[in-house]
């Protein structure tokens, strides 16, 4: 074979490899990628498990952030430096900031003038649990539906594929 032949077939397969790991990634169904920082990890996750910051858009999280002293009837305030790194963390990897299918659809479930403190709340989040009864979710071994991880075991790390779902009796 020839030079330029053989650099023709490597850049095919090249080609086909990524293809394939793409579609592979849409019959997951897309998951969020996983994303870690320290101080998210410990200040978000003590009164209920981490949420990925793909799962809302930044406008959210900024409304959130800024708005910690009243956080769902609780006091979560953080002194600014910590706020701020966490703020961060959550922008960039906000679900408009993803390049991601699960993210996008988040995001476009969205008005554009809404900024919503639940991921519960979002289009996205009841269309996808139309079919799972509100008495399913007030379980004693699952809470509410903000308990994600209950039945999605790997949550925390943005993997909500279909074949990891087991609901809890
Ligand atoms: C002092 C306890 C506490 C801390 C600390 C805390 N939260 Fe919360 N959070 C709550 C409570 C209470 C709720 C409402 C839970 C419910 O209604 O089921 C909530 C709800 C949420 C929700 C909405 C979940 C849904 O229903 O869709 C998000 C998102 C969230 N918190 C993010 C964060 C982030 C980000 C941090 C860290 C900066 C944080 N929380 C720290 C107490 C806390
Ligand atoms: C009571 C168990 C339960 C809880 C709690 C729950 N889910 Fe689900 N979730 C399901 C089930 C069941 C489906 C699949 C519905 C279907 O296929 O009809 C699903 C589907 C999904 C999907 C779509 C999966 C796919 O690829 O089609 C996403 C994303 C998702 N859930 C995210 C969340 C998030 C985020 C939370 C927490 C804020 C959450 N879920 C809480 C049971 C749950």
């Amino acid at each position: 074979m020839k030079k330029w032949m053989q650099f023709l077939v490597l850049i095919g397969s090249i080609t086909s490899t990524s293809v394939l790991l793409a579609s592979g990634d849409m019959k997951g169904g897309g998951q969020l990628p996983a994303v870690s920082n320290v101080k998210w990890k410990s200040e978000c996750s003590s009164c209920h498990m981490l949420y990925h910051p793909g799962l809302l858009p930044e406008r959210s999280w900024s409304k959130m952030m800024s708005g910690l002293d009243q956080h769902f009837g609780e006091n979560a305030t953080l002194d600014a430096a910590t706020r701020d790194e966490i703020m961060r963390f959550l922008a960039l990897n906000s679900a408009d900031k993803q390049d991601n299918r699960r993210s996008k659809r988040i995001s476009q479930s969205i008005p554009a003038t809404d900024a919503p403190l639940r991921i519960t709340e979002t289009r996205y989040f009841t269309s996808k649990h139309d079919e799972v009864s509100p008495l399913t979710f007030k379980r004693k071994s699952i809470g509410s539906a903000s308990n994600c991880i209950a039945c999605h075991k790997n949550a925390e790390k943005g993997d909500f594929a279909e074949s990891q779902i087991r609901i809890p009796r």
